[in-house]
Order: C-alpha cells, then sequence, then structure tokens
C-alpha cells in the first residue's frame, strides 16, 4: 500500500504493519514530536495560524508569516527557515514515514518551537490548507529526477496543482522552486503565469543567505555539475 493513495485525514500508521519500519512504529508510539498525521490534521485548515499562535507564543496571529515546505525529506532546509523566521511558523510535508519523522526529530533536537512536519501526499493540498492561508510555499526538487520520464503523470506539479497552490498564497506570499528538469520548471512557469503569479528575484530575508537553502538534493545535482532552475514568484493583488 502506497500512502499516496490514502485519505490524508486517515490513521496512516495503523494502514502498516507493525514492525518493518521503525518510522512507521515511531510515529504510532510518539506523541512528543512536532509531528502531525491523520487525525491531528483535521480542522487544521484555515486554522493554521491560531495552532502556531497556541503553540509558538511568539508567533503573531495578523503578522507573523506562515510557511510550507513541500517535500521537506529530512527537514535541514525546513530547519533554515525556521530558524530565519523565529517569529515565524513553518510547516513541512512529506510522504514518507521515515522522512516525516526525521524532520519532526529536527525540530525537537534544534529546539524550535516554529517547526513543524506533516505525513501525508501534498496533491492534498487543498484539502489540508485554506485559500489565501500561507506567505510562502518552498519545493525544492520535489518529484524524484530518476523518474522523470516514467512519471510524467504522476508528477506533483500539475496544471491544476499548481492552481492549488497558487489560491491557497495570500496575497504579497511566495512560491520558490527548484528543480533539475527544465521541462517541468517550464510547465510549472505557465501554470503558475496563468495563476497571476509574477516572477521575481529573488528577496529578503533569503537573498543574503541563499547558500543556507541548498538542499541535499541540489548538493547532489551541483556537485554533478547538473544544471538547476529555479524560480522565485510573488502573488500580486
Ligand atoms: C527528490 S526529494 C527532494 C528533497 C529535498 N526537498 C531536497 O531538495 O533535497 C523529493 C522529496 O519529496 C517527497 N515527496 C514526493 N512526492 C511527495 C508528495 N506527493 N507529497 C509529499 N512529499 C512528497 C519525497 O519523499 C522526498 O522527500
Amino acid at each position: 500500500m502506497s500512502l499516496r493513495k490514502l485519505d490524508i485525514f486517515s490513521d496512516l500508521a495503523s494502514g502498516f504493519e507493525a514492525g518493518i519500519n521503525p518510522y512507521r512504529d515511531l510515529l504510532a508510539a510518539s506523541h512528543e514530536l512536532p509531528l502531525l498525521s491523520g487525525e491531528a490534521l483535521r480542522g487544521k485548515k484555515g486554522a493554521w495560524r491560531q495552532f502556531a499562535a497556541q503553540q509558538h507564543p511568539a508567533f503573531h496571529l495578523d503578522t507573523s508569516p506562515l510557511l510550507l515546505e513541500i517535500g521537506c525529506h529530512n527537514g535541514g532546509i525546513l530547519r533554515e527557515f525556521a530558524k530565519t523566521l523565529p517569529e515565524g511558523a513553518c510547516l513541512g510535508i512529506d510522504i514518507t514515514f521515515k522522512r516525516a519523522v526525521k524532520t519532526a526529530q529536527k525540530a525537537s533536537e534544534s529546539q524550535l518551537s516554529n517547526m513543524w512536519s506533516i505525513l501525508g501526499n501534498a496533491a492534498q493540498l487543498s484539502e489540508l490548507v485554506a485559500p489565501q492561508e500561507l506567505d510562502g510555499i518552498v519545493a525544492f526538487f520535489p518529484d524524484p529526477w530518476n523518474q522523470k520520464r516514467h512519471q510524467k503523470k504522476n508528477r506533483l506539479f500539475s496544471y491544476s496543482f499548481c492552481q492549488d497552490l497558487y489560491k491557497t498564497l495570500r496575497v504579497g506570499g511566495f512560491f520558490w522552486m527548484k528543480t533539475d528538469d527544465e521541462e517541468y520548471h517550464q510547465e510549472v512557469e505557465e501554470a503558475l503565469r496563468e495563476a497571476g503569479g509574477r516572477k521575481s528575484s529573488l528577496t529578503e530575508p533569503f537573498l543574503q543567505q541563499k547558500q543556507r537553502y541548498t538542499s541535499i538534493f541540489e548538493r547532489k545535482f551541483l556537485k554533478q555539475k547538473l544544471p538547476i532552475y529555479e524560480s522565485f514568484w510573488l502573488k500580486l493583488p
């Protein structure tokens, strides 16, 4: 069974046998990690800011930024965002038990109370986040490069997903994407342009410290001297 096919609000761990995947067992046993899945995600749509303010007193309901990283892997980049935005709230979603748990462990080890990991399929974004709820979305290398030819139809960033994603951004919000696949990048660009997005250069507070946001996959591609396609988008009124 694949997590991809399951409803994001269902008890994902119970669909998998215990004792096989240690991260599935950690998820089932741990209530201390900042990790949200299944039932705990119900009711969060439209209420993420209230959730962040309750859990992280520095978060201001009206002014603090709420950011989502799609495909947050082991949480290394999300942790950098959480450090850069101490008054903000940083959510990361990943589809594997291991990565969602590792992201939550990073938050815990780093004692960051403004970082949460979500286990689930980001394709269900519009069930998880309300229109105009997010201040920023980050997606670095969202689909596995080695499957790109075979997986085109399964790509997360389809035209309709880009439209959904754009709706979840508030006016003034940003979307930052990196990929190794030029054609994929072009398709996302077209969809975002049609949705009304405006391509921009990277803005502060990320611009000065761009190196901090070099992800594991980016490092792999740089090492292989492969091209990287990157764009930063703003939602204008
Ligand atoms: C190629 S890796 C990139 C990881 C990291 N962003 C980086 O740049 O190093 C893609 C990540 O997205 C996650 N992922 C793939 N499809 C997803 C989906 N539909 N929903 C949530 N996460 C997904 C994978 O588990 C993996 O962690």
